[in-house]
This record gives structure tokens, sequence and C-alpha cells, in this order.
């Protein structure tokens, strides 16, 4: 791992490749204004709009959205329904300014269970950013991970894959994650600290940051300060830092 110093002469991490976001607190946010749930998603839409620019600004290259659960169909249908409809206004009329800025758009979940349209919306648009590099955007929509390793050992097992030859490297290019690495850093807003069934594979060796924000008030300024907490922290993917004896003569 690279580092830099800050004025203070402390070591600091590279910035973060793969930052995730679950997006809490929409529906706390819309009550403490008097307003309705899918007012407090569309809040957090407009919010989405900033802060993809953020980290695209940052040199991030992969950011990852949590934006639909496959618990979240159990909530109540106008709930759910205005999500649905928030993402299919979401790629009508992000889809070609994102494709202009160099931002590649991904689907991470299942398709299955969404409206035709919204499926072919997500294919479209998918299909048309493929080939840009500035940043992957991933909106994890109808996405859960337990169904993910669920998924994905099913599909090892139907491809004929004999035990031996399965590896860590083999289940995570059956994730619907094959194409990313691992997030380097999870950020959960609306105070909560849980992963929520959010890439439990994947973030095993991230590092977390929870904001008190909730996702429609996490501006540029509160993203910032999630990047400078990353910056501090000393990853050692269950090994020592190097210098590091932990009290060892
Ligand atoms: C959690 O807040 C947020 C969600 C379940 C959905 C996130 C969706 C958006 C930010 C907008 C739509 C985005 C796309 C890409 C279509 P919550 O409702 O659980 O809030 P609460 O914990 O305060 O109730």
């Amino acid at each position: 791992m690279s580092t830099s110093q800050d004025t203070r002469g402390e070591t600091l991490a590279d910035p973060p490749v793969h930052v995730a976001i679950i997006m809490d607190g929409n529906g706390r946010w819309a009550e403490e204004r008097g307003l309705t749930r899918p007012e407090g998603h569309a809040a957090g839409l407009d919010n989405i709009r900033r802060i993809v620019r953020f980290f695209a600004g940052r040199g991030v290259k992969y950011l990852t959205l949590f934006a639909f659960s496959t618990e979240n169909w159990e909530r109540p249908n106008d709930e759910v329904e205005s999500l649905i409809g928030l993402l299919g206004q979401a790629l009508r009329d992000e889809t070609l300014p994102l494709h202009e800025e160099g931002i590649r758009i991904n689907h991470l979940g299942r398709l299955d269970r969404l409206p035709d349209a919204l499926r072919r919306a997500i294919r479209e648009s998918v299909e048309l950013t493929r080939h840009n590099d500035r940043m992957t955007l991933s909106v994890a929509y109808d996405y859960g991970s337990r169904s993910e390793i669920v998924n994905a050992v099913r599909a090892i097992v139907a491809d004929g894959l004999l035990p031996h030859s399965i590896s860590e490297e083999v289940m995570a290019r059956y994730l619907y994650t094959s194409c990313l690495p691992d997030p380097d850093l999870v950020v959960r807003t609306g105070g909560e600290m849980r992963l929520s069934n959010f890439l439990l594979w994947q973030a095993a060796y991230a590092e977390f940051y929870s904001a008190s924000a909730w996702w429609p008030d996490f501006d540029e300024a509160e993203a910032a300060k999630a990047l400078d907490a990353y910056s501090r922290r000393r990853r050692r993917y269950g090994r020592l830092a190097p210098g590091e004896t932990r009290g060892n003569r």
C-alpha cells in the first residue's frame, strides 16, 4: 500500500478505489419535515446526483449504492412503487448526462422481479455506458448478499465445478460484483452501524464509516469527512502493519 503524509506529518492511506454506500435515513429526513416517505426517497435521489459527481471528482473509480434490498419488497405498496418509479426516472434523466461524463452504469441484484420496462431501461443504460472508464456507478437494486451467495453456489454446482477447483477467486467470479474490486470503504448514513445484507462477501476487509447525517443531508462536506477518516485508517488485512510489533520481543 503506498501512502502520503498530511501537513502534520501523519501517514495517510491511498484514497479508496471503491466506495460503497448504504443510503439510510430518507424516511427520517422526511418525517422531520412533515413530508411523506416517498418524498424522502425523492430527496435521496437528488442527493445521489451530487454525491456521484463528488466521488468522481475525487478520483474514486467505483461507487456502489444500495438503493433497494431484497427485503424492501415488504414495505408498503406506495413506498415500493415510489422506489421503482424513482429508478425509472433516474435512468431516464441521468443516463445521458452520466454517459457524457464518462461514467459506466452497472446493476447489482435480481432483475427478474422488476417490471419489464424497468428491466429494459436498466439493460439499455448498462449497454450504452459499458465502455466508459472514468468511474463505474453500480446500483444495487433488488440486491441481497445472502441470496447473491446462494445464487453463486447454485451456478457453480450447475456448471459442474469439482470441490477442489472452488476457491475464493472462483466464488468471486460468480457474484454480481465479478467486474468490481472489493470495496475499500463502506459508508452508512443515518447513524446506524449495520451491513444489512450488503456486500457481505466483498466487504470482508473494507473499512466501515458511519455518518449520523440522513442520506439527503449527506453532502460533499460529509463525504469529504468520510474520505478523510478513511485516509487515517491502517489497513492490515489480518496481518501486522509494517514496523508494528504489538509487544513481541
Ligand atoms: C433507506 O432509507 C433508503 C432506501 C431504502 C432507499 C434508497 C433510495 C434512494 C436514495 C432513492 C432512490 C434511488 C434510486 C437509485 C432509485 P429508509 O427509508 O430506510 O429511511 P429510514 O431508516 O429513515 O426510515
